[in-house]
């Protein structure tokens, strides 16, 4: 198991999906100003907000058939997502290849993206969500994913998760970073939360930030399609194998139902001491979500 896993600057990473020669090589991607980035902590939502951007993106491109084609060939060709620390070092190469408007994801935390990004080249959407149910989520899926090492039990993994010592590194330090990019004018950030009580509003959010001009309709339409039975349903096709895994629960609060007394306080303390009052606490709404 312990090759599951490296380490790049002191943050751990899962061998199965990245290695330190991407990571190094990140550095070699060239920005586009119209590239479309997602940023978030595992498990905070970014497949559900990878779909619902994507879906977005394309009502408002209203490619042709003969366009779609080409993005779908452009991806195949790529063999993913367009991730940006996932597989090996030449998928920059063939990033290159892909037609505008790319939209690219990412759980990297700042100080380790391009320098183009936060220097203001495209714009970022960081997606939050309170870190509760986020160490949950996570709890689940290192236990289920063959490719990460599990954990014998909860209170383990719980001190691995406040420790920072999981794959991308603490949440924590993550929420720290971001809060200082809060105000830029090409970052804007959403919560999990906030798409869940009124996914409409969420994605005209979004749309009015990317400046992508969709019907009623086609939030409506995309607000079906990207609930989270739909996205369930679909998974097999789409995620294959880990589609269970990636789409266990979809809702706020799960974390009642593992966390001890003690853990919270503990939790509620480290969130103080680190994110306390700042304008990134208010917008992850942890008093309405996490006592
Ligand atoms: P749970 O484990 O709490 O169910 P990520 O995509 O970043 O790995 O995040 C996974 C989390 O997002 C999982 O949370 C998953 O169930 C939830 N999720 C995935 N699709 C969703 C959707 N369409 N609506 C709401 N939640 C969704």
């Amino acid at each position: 198991p312990e090759d599951m896993l490296f380490s790049y600057k002191g943050i751990l990473y899962p061998t199965a999906f990245s290695s330190p020669e991407t990571l190094e090589a990140l550095k070699s991607l060239e920005i586009r100003s119209d590239d479309v980035i997602l940023a978030g902590y595992p498990k905070t939502g970014t497949n559900w907000l990878e779909e619902m951007v994507r879906e977005l993106e394309s009502a408002d491109a209203k490619y042709t058939e003969e366009e779609m084609k080409e993005r779908i060939n452009a991806e195949k060709e790529l063999q993913m997502f367009p991730r940006l620390e996932f597989g090996d070092p030449g998928i920059y190469e063939r990033m290159k290849k892909l037609p505008s408007r790319r939209i690219i994801s990412t759980h990297l935390c700042p100080h380790l993206l391009p320098f183009s990004i936060l220097q203001g080249k495209a714009k970022v959407l960081v997606l939050l969500r309170n870190p509760k149910d986020t160490a949950v989520s996570y709890y689940h899926f290192y236990n289920n994913m063959p490719v990460l090492p599990s954990f014998a039990s909860w209170d383990e993994y719980f001190a691995a998760f406040m420790n920072g010592k999981l794959t991308w590194g603490s949440y924590f330090d993550q929420l720290v970073e971001w809060n200082q990019y809060i105000d830029h004018e090409k970052i804007m950030m959403i919560s999990y939360e906030e798409l869940k009580e009124n996914p409409i509003l969420g994605m005209k959010k979004i749309a009015a930030f990317f400046e992508f001009s969709l019907d009623e309709e086609d939030f409506h339409r995309i607000a079906k399609k990207t609930s989270f039975q739909a996205m369930k349903e679909k998974s097999k096709e789409t995620h294959g194998k880990f589609g269970d895994i990636l789409f266990r629960k979809g809702i706020v609060g799960s974390w009642r139902d593992l966390f001890s007394k003690a853990q919270n306080e503990e939790m509620d303390r480290k969130f103080e001491d680190s994110i306390g009052r700042t304008k990134l606490a208010a917008k992850i709404k942890y008093n309405v979500y996490c006592k």
